[in-house]
């Protein structure tokens, strides 16, 4: 008897006669697993810290209410995010907003929504913000982003850290920043953030940042400039491929703790209040995406393309990073070895937009479920409507409970923005 992939108590074949194809699945289990693994790695350490869950890799407003009852922070980049956390009824207090080039109304509604932090990415900003403050007459507490100039060992695309890098303030140029700044009264400058980049299985680039960072901040006390929080960016890696490496928080958390203090005691400083800033750590493996095989088509003495319902509108990370996911048949795991054959799985968009190149499955046919996994963090939060396919459905799964948490869009969706001039009317 042939078996159906189980993911999360669920049966995903099931689901997706439930709720159709394309499916992002969600397992609120696996996301509160993750998040709980970063706590309990962090409280062991007996410091002052605070995780800040990053949105930008799946947020919707059931997200933000698990991240609140898991007690974490919220990062947010834009106001679409801010707005979706508001709405949600996220505290405000927990909120930080990032972003390379906030605008003048997104900066207006954090300061208006009161929200907890915001980092600061430039000079121009610091003084624009300062100036809004002033306007509203209200003070807020901010981080200065700056760029370490180190260069994590990830795709070229998601290095954020390194000496050319849009993001956050040069290193050299962060002492006279702060001389010069030094009387803008309505901003606070409590904290310095840094991110070297995503999808890093490594530690040492973090553990160099943060002494670069302390550095730093040694130097901008010798100046009278008191910093008592870091922000050390996300990052942590997850595995995507069978063989992949796992990014063990715990021994990262050691090894950093260890370096942290020596430096501390070394540059005279007391230890910082530390704050990560995870997302695709916590979402990543709790979300898979289930499609149904169509087309099937052999190209003689080239490949097999196995072609699934939906594509890179769902899923546009191999074709942006050449990133590496793994699939299963879900509705034929326990066939045998020998019935696999190598196949490439490709989207239904109009261009070449493969999914899984080369990859061995049990003899795919029409009609079968295809579970892409791993596929939770900058997915969903990266879909397009391409071709005007309607983005799918997210449903959420707790123990034995499933619901949808985003509903699928439909065509009216599509064309519900679309404003046809009077000389066509
Ligand atoms: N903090 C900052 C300032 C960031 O820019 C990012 C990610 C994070 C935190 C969270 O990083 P994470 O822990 O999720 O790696 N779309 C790409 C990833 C882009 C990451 C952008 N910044 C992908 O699909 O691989």
């Amino acid at each position: 008897m042939t078996k159906n992939y189980i993911f999360s108590n669920h049966d995903t074949v099931k689901l997706a006669k439930k709720y159709g194809t394309p499916l992002y699945a969600i397992s609120e289990d696996i996301i509160r697993d993750n998040a709980n693994g970063i706590i309990e790695a962090f409280d062991k350490q007996n410091i002052d810290y605070e995780i800040n869950y990053a949105g930008k890799a799946f947020l919707n407003m059931t997200m933000c209410k698990i991240i609140n009852d898991l007690g974490l922070s919220l990062d947010v980049v834009s106001g679409g995010e801010l707005f979706t956390a508001y709405e949600a009824g996220f505290p405000m207090n927990k909120v930080c907003l990032h972003g390379s080039n906030k605008s003048i109304s997104e900066m207006k509604m954090a300061i208006e929504y009161n929200v907890g932090k915001i980092v600061v990415d430039s000079e121009y900003e610091l003084k624009l913000l300062n100036d809004l403050c002033k306007k509203a007459k209200t003070k807020k507490n901010v981080f200065l982003r700056v760029s370490p100039g180190i260069e994590a060992h990830t795709h070229e695309y998601v290095q954020t850290g390194r000496v050319d890098s849009k993001f956050g303030i040069p290193l050299k140029l962060v002492k006279s920043l702060f001389e010069d700044n030094k009387d803008l009264e309505f901003v606070n400058i409590i904290g310095l953030h840094c991110h070297i980049g995503s999808q890093i299985y490594d530690e040492r680039p973090f553990l160099i940042t943060s002494a670069i960072m302390l550095d730093l901040m040694k130097e901008l006390k010798a100046n009278g400039h008191i910093i008592n929080e870091l922000n050390l960016g996300g990052g942590f890696g997850i595995p995507y491929l069978k063989d992949d490496s796992i990014f063990e928080i715990e021994i990262y958390l050691d090894k950093l703790l260890e370096a942290v203090r020596n430096k501390c005691k070394e540059n005279g400083l007391d230890i910082p209040k530390l704050i990560v800033e995870p997302g695709r750590y916590i979402i990543g493996t709790a979300g898979i995406t289930l499609y149904e095989v169509g087309t099937i088509k052999e190209i003689p003495h080239t490949r097999k393309y196995v072609s699934v319902d939906g594509g890179m509108a769902d899923n546009p990370r191999p074709a942006l990073y050449n990133a590496l996911h793994h699939a299963i048949v879900a509705n034929k795991v326990n066939f045998s070895e020998e019935d696999e054959e190598l196949v490439t799985i490709s989207g239904k968009c109009c261009e070449t937009d493969t999914l899984i190149s080369d990859i061995l499955l049990p003899n795919p046919v029409a009609g079968d479920i295809l579970a892409v996994l791993n596929t939770g963090a900058y997915n969903y939060s990266m879909a397009s409507n391409y071709n005007r396919l309607p983005k799918p459905a997210v449903v959420l799964l707790k123990g034995d409970k499933d619901e949808v948490i985003v509903e699928r869009e439909t065509y009216e969706d599509i064309v519900s923005k679309d404003r046809v001039p009077s000389w066509y009317k």
